[in-house]
């Protein structure tokens, strides 16, 4: 008898307490947004274009999933309070376009906001969670980012956990992607809330300076990745740290957006592409595709890279891979090429703070493959002396996979 009221007890917590839909983001998500390129001026011609091309270009196929409408798709609410789409943006309704996006084989997502209005000023969700969450499931909606603007007063553990909330009881699997840009150290509470939370305020597409409006500034690429990469003892199998989305093809040069998916890729971030794949150059598919790359992201054991060390301005980054792997990767944020004399004795460390593997450098010897020209280029030595010398070349990155058999 104890046992049984013990078990409706328990069944009664875990109903109260509802936790967000598992299994969403075992992997960082991967897909594309909106935001980036077009901001506001969005349609449904862009997105049924943007999935056709995800299918053709292949993109679909090296794993991006998600088509993601952010701000700024909105009607207003109707008589009973439920949100409405923009006629004009997407004359034939959003479940139509999720039927289309679907029919490709890919997912549909969608964008709000915990306060009054959105980012943009359209209708945020605020007072509606529930209401919002219904209309998304009744479009077949897969994925929701909730943003942080018009929030005064507003507690963010609170906002958060009832969206995610309301998502779960709306019936439908949807992937929550929180976007409050670290302001309230989502990583310390969210968990169980959200399957990933933006670290950063926003990316710009620059390389390494900050952009300042009045009241709120944007991060270049080093930004993010200085930020983020504090935060790795938090981020994990369904819930990962979000330096924001790419800015690839976008404007940078091959050797930046090279370095900015390579490094976002070490930190398992979410993949969320951020540039017109209707229309981009072999250099940029070439980035956004090179599957060697997207497996250190989406690599199984959910490993957040480390910042190991730095010489001569070029820092050392380690990613431990499911297999026994190692990712390793040179990164170089500086104007200048730099010369880098490797001892690999030198690079032997256990990563304590997280997955607690040791690279052995003393007990292993692993074959280096570079993932950007896809080929072996020699092995790892035991002894303790400088064995290889590579060139980075500046604002670029090398990058190896250490294969261990
Ligand atoms: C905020 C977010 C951005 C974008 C805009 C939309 O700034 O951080 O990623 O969603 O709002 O207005």
């Amino acid at each position: 008898m104890k046992k049984i009221v013990l078990l409706l007890l328990t069944c009664f917590v875990i109903n109260a307490n509802a936790q967000k839909w598992e299994h969403l983001a075992d992997t960082p998500q991967m897909g594309w947004s909106t935001w980036n390129k077009f901001q506001g001026n969005i349609n449904e011609d862009i997105i049924k274009g943007i999935a056709d091309a995800m299918v053709e270009t292949g993109l679909k196929d090296a794993g991006y999933t998600y088509i993601n409408i952010d701000d700024c798709w909105h009607g207003k609410r109707d008589a009973n309070g439920f949100i409405t789409v923009d006629e004009t943006k997407f004359p034939h309704g959003m479940k139509a376009l999720a039927d289309y996006v679907h029919s490709k084989g890919l997912k549909l997502g969608i964008y709000s906001d915990a306060g009054t209005e959105t980012c943009g000023g359209m209708p945020g969700s605020f007072g509606h969670e529930y209401q919002d969450a219904i209309q998304y499931a009744r479009w077949d909606i897969d994925y929701l980012k909730y943003d942080w603007c018009s929030t005064t007063n507003i507690n963010p553990q609170g906002a958060y956990q009832l969206i995610s909330d309301a998502l779960r009881s709306a019936g439908r699997p949807i992937l929550l992607s929180m976007c409050e840009w670290g302001s309230n150290r989502p990583w310390k509470w969210a968990t169980e809330i959200g399957h990933s939370w933006r670290t950063t305020p926003d990316i710009w597409c620059d390389f390494d300076s900050l952009r300042v409006f009045p009241g709120y500034t944007q991060f270049g690429v080093v930004q993010c990745i200085n930020y983020n990469d504090t935060l790795r003892a938090y981020a994990g199998k369904g819930h990962w740290n979000d330096p924001d989305m790419l800015e690839v093809g976008n404007g940078m040069s091959v050797n930046e957006d090279r370095a900015h998916f390579t490094m976002w890729a070490m930190m398992a971030s979410p993949l969320i592409i951020g540039n017109d794949i209707r229309n981009m150059s072999k250099e940029v598919k070439d980035i956004l595709m090179n599957k060697e790359v997207i497996a250190f992201d989406q690599d199984t054991l959910g490993v957040q890279g480390l910042h190991f060390c730095d010489e001569s301005g070029v820092a050392f980054w380690f990613k431990p891979l499911a297999n026994g792997d190692w990712a390793f990767t040179l990164f170089n944020p500086t104007k200048k090429d730099v010369k880098i004399g490797i001892n690999w004795q030198h690079l032997n460390f256990t990563d304590e703070e997280v997955s607690k593997k040791s690279t052995e450098f003393d007990k292993t010897v692993y074959k280096i493959r570079d993932v950007w020209q896809h080929k072996l280029v020699g092995k790892t030595s035991k002894k303790d002396k400088v064995d290889r010398t590579v060139v980075v070349p500046a604002r670029d990155v090398i990058s190896y996979r250490l294969i261990k058999n």
